[in-house]
């Protein structure tokens, strides 16, 4: 079947690049009533998507970009779908040649936020709009509501909103998962960071998976069955969901248990290492995400681990665990605990980015956006709404009142459970830095004093006094300390 030329100007929106996120977001569009311009490069994903879900809605497919452009009705609203970096590139550069004054171009890939100002910053020079946005949800969610987190001006949402919230994934109380969330690469950013976020919970769910394992001996559907009734606590979200199905999964091929047979390396496509680069930038302590990126990265280190496999010895204690039951619970209160953290951390990470690029960004509203559709989905973002709801300034998540209590609460068991992994030798990065960035933001002397000391010696690069007020200072060290004949 070729591809005839569709109408002019029919269109509300249009998608191009139809792998299988972008056509999912078209066949989302048509379903929910919206008349779809479709164009891929290569028509034979265009010709797939129009045989296989055709009668879904009203579709436009384009063989040529100068085509799809000109089925859309103005302003136009494109959104590109393809691989981030020179790809999308190349199809904003088509675009934007092709559009015309008030038309919008929309990026929905995972591209990283800078690459997005400096596009926004060229397309408004040109009088065009530029939206990067956010999409979580991933497969499904871009086909059933995903979570969507849109950037660019506010001219360009008035537009685009009303269909994004239309096709966006519906929270509890039937809010619309999608909202804008400030100027020019905002959206992308926000979405970084839930990514980061989402790589923080996994390695928190998968450490708390490796203590029982290692610890109780327990096999994976027995860790399942714990896992789904954490589903039914403070816990319940989308991950922990389908952790349990993960190891409650069973071979076809061999009849183990799937995860058993599953080798133990973590690919990552790069959006957590952007989360930790930037919290370095920022310099926000975003420690609970840059220990789940690394522990990624260390469980690829093939040859690493083999020579450290070889070599390093461990010298853990001998444990008993006298009532199982309470060690798992114990666990449970640890992931929670540093989930409380990790989250706390990547709000704060917005909050700086958001005070950097004078984004404006409404930090509650991004809780209440990925309540659902997106891949952190859970009833624990209520609370941070409701956070941020009783202080919009809240300088860190985790001093608002309802986490002071809930933190409070599972310390204990915390500090066991951290405690009990390093003597056993079970590795936790990502509950022992959490538990230590908690230690080190209320503790009220920090030996930074040290570190300012050595950093005068060595570098004269000064230091403040508790009593000397705005004033620098800075000390002879090797002279001063010793009697004035001695100076060299
Ligand atoms: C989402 C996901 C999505 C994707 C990540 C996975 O929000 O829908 O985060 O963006 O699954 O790219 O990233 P890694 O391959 O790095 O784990």
């Amino acid at each position: 079947m070729s591809i005839s030329t569709p109408p002019v100007g029919i269109a509300d929106i249009g998608v191009t690049g139809l792998g299988v996120m972008g056509s999912n977001l078209a066949r989302n569009l048509a379903r929910n009533g919206f008349k779809v311009a479709v164009h891929n490069r290569s028509e034979g994903r265009t010709q797939n998507l129009m045989e296989n879900h055709g009668s879904e809605g009203e579709f436009y497919p384009a063989a040529s970009m100068e085509d799809f452009v000109a089925s859309l009705s103005k302003p136009r609203v494109a959104i590109i779908m393809v691989k981030a970096g020179a790809a999308t590139d190349a199809v904003i550069e088509q675009l934007a040649e092709l559009m015309d004054e008030g038309d919008i171009i929309v990026d929905c890939g995972n591209s990283l936020f800078a690459d997005t100002r400096r596009r926004e910053e060229n397309i408004r020079a040109r009088g065009l709009h530029y939206v990067g946005s956010g999409v979580s949800g991933g497969e499904e969610g871009a086909l059933w509501g995903p979570s969507i987190m849109p950037g660019g001006t506010k001219e360009s949402y008035d537009r685009l909103g009303p269909m994004f919230e239309k096709i966006s994934a519906k929270a509890e109380d039937g809010a619309p998962c999608c909202t804008h969330v400030g100027p020019d690469g905002a959206g992308h950013f926000v979405k970084m960071v839930h990514n980061g976020i989402e790589y923080a919970d996994m390695q928190l769910i998968a450490e708390a998976y490796d203590l029982m394992r290692k610890s109780l001996g327990w096999d994976a559907n027995t860790i399942g069955d714990v896992f789904t009734e954490w589903n039914k606590t403070e816990l319940n979200s989308y991950l922990i969901e389908i952790t349990a199905e993960v190891l409650h999964h069973t071979d076809a091929k061999t009849g183990k248990a799937l995860v058993d047979v599953i080798l133990d390396q973590a690919a990552q496509k790069g959006t957590g290492a952007w989360t930790v680069q930037n919290s370095a930038a920022f310099g926000v302590p975003a420690t609970g995400i840059a220990e789940a990126t690394f522990a990624r990265s260390l469980s690829g280190d093939v040859e690493e681990r083999a020579a450290a496999q070889e070599t390093l010895p461990g010298f853990e204690e001998n444990f008993i665990i006298p009532d199982p039951q309470a060690f798992v619970e114990d666990i449970r209160l640890a992931l929670y605990a540093s989930k409380m953290v990790a989250y706390s951390q990547g709000f704060e990470l917005i909050r700086k980015g958001s005070k950097e690029f004078d984004w404006n960004i409404d930090l509650g509203a991004m809780a209440r956006i990925w309540r659902a559709g997106c891949i952190i989905r859970a009833q624990f973002l209520n609370r941070i709404t409701e956070a941020y709801e009783r202080n919009a300034d809240l300088p860190l998540l985790l001093a608002d009142s309802y986490f002071v209590e809930e933190i409070s609460a599972a310390i204990p068991a915390w500090r066991r459970i951290v405690a009990f992994a390093s003597q056993t030798g079970v590795p936790i990065p990502a509950f022992a830095s959490s538990l230590s960035y908690y230690d080190g933001v209320r503790a009220e002397q920090l030996p930074a004093n040290l570190i300012q000391g050595q950093r005068d010696f060595f570098g004269a690069h000064t230091y403040h006094r508790i009593d000397g007020g705005e004033g620098v200072f800075h000390t002879r060290w090797a002279e001063e300390g010793r009697p004035e004949e001695q100076w060299s």
